[in-house]
């Protein structure tokens, strides 16, 4: 028999030998506790990082995210090379992106993928070469694609009939050449272990199987374009190979029927690689990914005589969502009797879905510990959650965290480092937090948090000297 509280827990959740550990693959590789037990990141202690920086607070660790970039890289190389082809590696923007990350992943030997030209300006800042970089999007503007152009961006993963009618004119306006790959719906979306395979996917990406001969034809027909492959992003948070094995044989239908027409160089399977969110996921090694997925692509192409393409993959959460942290402090804690002595305990903390909206958007599960000390009471089954005006304001849904965390306590979230600060937002005016990294024993803000100051910039009812005009 569980104990009532228990009964609220998720099946996959175990209740922790000790609710003070660090599972190894959730945490950064440099997560200790000091000896007055405090969370230690890259060998600076969160209490530290709270005194000096405040709470909520973004931590990257940032030999964490070069090594992840590292590891993608040479296992794609090593994996291309015994294929008798080449891998390049994009960090996904999207994941997070400031100019420091930029710098990081470049200098490891990667490539950078953006998807707005919002993206594309941070990268450009970071001194990222144009021709290393790869621009998505649905609904690229006029504006944004004459820029990519403009600066000499790498590729153009072209999304739609009407954005190749762009390109044309742009490219026919300023005499420049571009290099554009298509975007193509596989009809494989793939989560976690599970892919839904199908011949139509509802979705509103790239072009779907059967029209995109028709679009690489139009590609070849314009002078400025040069056609140079396919592209397909199945889905984020994959464990296995399958879905890509599944989808990159779909795709390598097409890509040989192309070969007709003239020169296929490359193919971009994308990204998606999975992360450890809770002590219960348990990715695969890059290495077996790599090896598995590029071994596909040599089969099907063998399969179908022709040669391998170069490779092209597209990680985001994978390169940067393990390095993150957040750091809160707990503001109050409420149990909650649901009846039949069921009692929900609730943890509240000082942000929420602001600087992380994932929970509250797709459901997501994270973990988190206390980070000021260890805690001497028996886990307790609670629910963390943030200090937003929703009832769908959850951090993490279900933890089993010392009983005795209280107002004042340090909570750490692990695997914040992608998707939380690039979706982060000011619902209720709360002001972004700041980010730093950590290296060696010393931590630097790399995105200064936002100020009250900040948020009344933008309000055009307060004049130069702060005040509304009413109070004239
Ligand atoms: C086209 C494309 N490439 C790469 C990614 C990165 O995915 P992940 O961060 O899961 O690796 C995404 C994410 O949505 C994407 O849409």
């Amino acid at each position: 028999m569980l104990p009532p509280a228990d009964s609220l827990a998720p099946e996959w959740l175990v209740v922790p030998e000790d609710a003070n550990d660090l599972p190894p693959a959730v945490w950064p590789a440099s997560a200790a506790r000091d000896r007055d037990g405090a969370l230690v990141l890259a060998g600076v202690a969160a209490t530290d990082l709270a005194r000096t920086f405040g709470t909520p607070l973004l931590v990257l660790d940032e030999d964490e995210v070069r090594s992840r970039a590292r590891a993608f890289r040479s296992a794609f190389d090593a994996a291309a090379a015994d294929s008798g082809t080449t891998a390049q590696v994009y960090y996904a923007g999207k994941a997070f992106l400031s100019t420091t990350v930029a710098r990081w992943v470049v200098d490891e030997g990667l490539r950078v993928d953006v998807c707005t030209g919002g993206e594309l300006e941070v990268a450009l800042a970071a001194g990222v070469a144009p021709a290393s970089l790869g621009f998505h999007g649905n609904n690229k503007s006029v504006r944004e694609l004459e820029r990519a152009v403009e600066v000499g961006v790498g590729s153009i993963i072209v999304d739609s009939a009407i954005e190749i009618e762009r390109l044309a004119a742009i490219t026919a306006r300023t005499g420049a050449t571009q290099r554009v790959l298509v975007r193509v719906i596989s009809g494989v979306h793939a989560e976690t272990h599970e892919f839904l395979a199908t011949a139509h996917e509802d979705q509103k990406f790239g072009f779907p199987l059967p029209d995109a001969a028709q679009a690489v034809a139009r590609i070849r027909e314009i002078p400025g374009l040069d056609f140079a492959g396919l592209h397909c992003h199945i889905g984020s948070q994959i464990f296995g190979v399958a879905g890509f094995r599944e989808s990159a044989s779909r795709i390598l239908d097409l890509h040989a029927a192309l070969l007709d027409g003239g020169a296929v160089p490359q193919l971009n399977l994308g990204g998606g690689f999975g992360i450890a969110y809770t002590s219960v996921d348990d990715p695969t090694p890059i290495e077996t990914l790599a090896g598995e997925i590029v071994a596909a692509v040599a089969e099907g192409c063998a399969a179908r005589g022709i040669d391998v393409p170069a490779l092209s993959f597209e990680p985001g959460r994978a390169i940067v969502g393990t390095a993150g942290v957040t750091l809160y402090e707990v503001g109050t804690t409420k149990d909650v009797e649901l009846g039949s002595g069921i009692v929900r305990r609730y943890i509240s903390v000082d942000g929420g879905m602001s600087d992380n909206a994932r929970t509250a958007l797709y459901g997501a599960q994270f973990s988190a510990r206390l980070a000021s000390r260890v805690g001497d009471g028996d886990p307790q089954l609670s629910r963390v959650v943030g200090k937003h005006c929703e009832s769908g304001d959850i951090v993490v849904d279900h933890e089993y965290l010392p009983g005795d965390v209280a107002p004042g306590d340090l909570l750490a979230v692990p695997a914040t480092g992608a998707y939380c600060a690039s979706l982060a937002s000011n619902y209720n005016h709360v002001p972004r937090p700041p980010i730093v990294s950590v290296r060696d024993g010393r931590a630097t803000v790399i995105v200064r948090g936002e100020t009250v100051a900040d948020l009344l910039s933008r309000d055009a009812g307060i004049d130069a000297a702060g005040s509304a005009p009413s109070d004239r």
